[in-house]
């Protein structure tokens, strides 16, 4: 994870995205990881899949990693494990917490496009939704304001945030969005027409940095999507942001336990599993 950072100091938000993204779809199983394929399997993955096809990255990192654990010791190590060591290093080498990884997840032998468009939260998505897709894993609303501070490090296409910058032409009166307005109008200026390519940090002070600046960015509205602004926007969990934004060890603390448990989603009873080869398809 260091080599890869070392070249792209990106590659561990991106590592870390495709970690939950692994897991909130049938559990961490490497599944996000198996490309599409039109011979023998026929399998349609979860790379093509909505939220996935346009920004979700990483993929070379894994199996960079991968290759060189094979070659030391093959056929023994998952590439679910592999994600799962990954996404706690790239966390610790950006400054943030680490926790022990418990081992042994195997990797699927199928993956489901429908199934990553259907658990996967949107940018758009309002707080109850949130919290229902976060429940229905298992997991807290306190985990899942934890788990968000994620978009303490990383990046958002325009695409994800334009609409609700570009309707708020002065301070959020009429617009229904609680968003700083000289915030809204520096995103405006990184988004003109056409720069679809073109992204912003979700922790608009330290993007490269794992603390917990994301807080202190939503308590002044500079949250970067409409799903983060709404963890405070007069909610459930105005209260655990507000601490967060003051208490950058309960944060870490909070959200290394809650890595811990979104890390033990387990593959639905009946799933092939195999330990891959290749992360990018079944043996
Ligand atoms: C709570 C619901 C969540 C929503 C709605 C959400 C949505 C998004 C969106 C829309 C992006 C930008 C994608 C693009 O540019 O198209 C993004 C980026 C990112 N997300 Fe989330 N996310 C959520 C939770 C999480 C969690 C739980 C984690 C990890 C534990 C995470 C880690 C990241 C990271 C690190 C990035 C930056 C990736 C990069 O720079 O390449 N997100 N997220």
């Amino acid at each position: 994870m260091s080599h890869a950072m070392a070249s792209d100091p990106t590659a561990a938000a991106a590592v870390l995205r495709l970690f939950f993204h692994d897991c909130f779809v049938n559990g961490c199983d490497a599944s996000i990881l198996l490309d599409d394929t039109t011979t023998t399997t026929n399998l349609v993955g979860e790379k093509s899949a909505f939220p996935n096809a346009n920004s979700l990255r990483g993929y070379d990192v894994i199996d960079a990693i991968k290759t060189s654990v094979e070659s030391a010791c093959p056929a023994t190590v998952s590439c679910a494990d592999v994600l799962a060591i990954a996404a706690r290093d790239a966390v610790s080498l950006l400054g943030g917490p680490t926790w022990n990884v418990r081992l042994g997840r195997l990797d699927a032998r199928v993956a489901s496009r429908d199934a990553a468009n259907a658990n996967l939260p949107g940018p758009g998505s309002s707080l109850p939704s949130l919290l229902d897709a976060f429940q229905r894993k298992g997991l807290s609303a306190r985990d899942m304001t934890a788990l968000s501070g994620a978009h303490t490090v990383g990046r958002a296409r325009c695409a994800t945030f334009r609409g609700r910058v570009a309707s708020n032409s002065g301070g959020g009166a009429g617009s229904g969005e609680a968003i700083n307005a000289t915030y809204a109008a520096e995103l405006r200026g990184a988004c003109p027409a056409g720069a679809d390519g073109a992204v912003a940090p979700l922790d608009v002070a330290t993007p490269d940095v794992f603390d917990n600046g994301y807080f202190r960015a939503l308590v002044e509205r500079r949250g970067l999507l409409h799903s983060d602004q709404e963890l405070f926007n007069g909610g459930s969990q105005d209260a655990l942001v507000r601490r967060y934004a003051s208490d950058g060890a309960a944060f870490a603390s909070d959200f290394a336990k809650a890595m811990v448990r979104m890390g033990n989603l387990a593959p639905a009873p009946g799933t092939p599993l195999e330990i891959r080869k290749y992360c990018r398809r079944p043996n």
